[in-house]
């Protein structure tokens, strides 16, 4: 399996229309997680069952890993767990906006890619077209979970929550990283670099009610 794919290449410039939250799941109108980035699935595949009031979509750029996670999801017979294969930054924009007001509530982006170069910035999953589309699909106090073992890559996912004026840091949120992982489930990735004893930086953010007019009033703070 290739490590990372390209999400400029022009086969994953192509938009795809994913299909409405009524055609994903049992019960559509439970609220929503969302995780970018989904990998193998392992991490909503042992978050479905704990937490069966909860839909949760994955999305995933690599197919051959989609395929595998959704073959799994089925011999759970999981009525409220998908995954999808998109380029987030292609493919959700528009299905962000078209969901029904409040219905996604959480939404997790996890060690994603580490595209270092600053000429590789475009590549990085985070970008603020997909920011925006986030901060106006979740509702006030919706959750924006953000982790990395790499510094350089979740600080300018922070520098862009912040300067959006959408995110706020709960005082509980420590300074400048998170100790804890709020959620139940450590991803496949934390997984490896805590067995490591290598650190996280994870932050968790709330959406504002109203957009910050002073942005930099909640930094983090690093
Ligand atoms: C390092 S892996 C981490 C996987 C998992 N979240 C974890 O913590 O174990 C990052 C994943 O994000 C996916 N990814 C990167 N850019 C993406 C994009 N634009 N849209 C969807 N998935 C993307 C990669 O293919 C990869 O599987």
């Amino acid at each position: 399996m290739r490590q990372h794919v390209n999400p400029l290449s022009r086969v994953h410039q192509q938009p795809l229309e994913l299909p409405a939250p009524a055609d994903l799941f049992e019960r559509p109108q439970q609220p929503l997680h969302l995780d970018i980035g989904s990998a193998r699935g392992r991490f909503l595949l042992a978050m479905a069952p704990l937490q069966p009031e909860w839909n949760f979509l994955g999305v995933e750029i690599r197919r051959p890993l989609v395929e595998a996670a959704e073959r799994d999801r089925l011999a759970l017979a999981s009525g409220n767990l998908r995954f999808l294969f998109c380029n987030a930054n292609v493919s959700l924009l528009g299905w962000l906006g078209a969901l029904p007001a409040g219905r996604l509530q959480r939404v997790t982006i996890q060690f994603p890619d580490p595209w270092f170069k600053n000429r590789h910035h475009k590549r990085r999953v985070l970008q603020s077209d997909l920011l925006e589309a986030l901060a106006a699909a979740l509702p006030a106090g919706g959750e924006l979970f953000l982790q990395s073992d790499v510094t350089a890559v979740i600080e300018p996912m922070v520098a862009l929550s912040e300067a959006s004026g959408w995110f706020l840091r709960p005082p509980e949120d420590g300074r400048p990283w998170r100790a804890d992982n709020p959620l139940p489930v450590a991803t496949e990735r934390e997984r490896i670099v805590l067995a490591q004893g290598l650190p996280v930086y994870r932050v968790l953010y709330r959406r504002r009610a109203e957009a910050a007019h002073n942005p930099s009033a909640s930094h983090a703070g690093h």
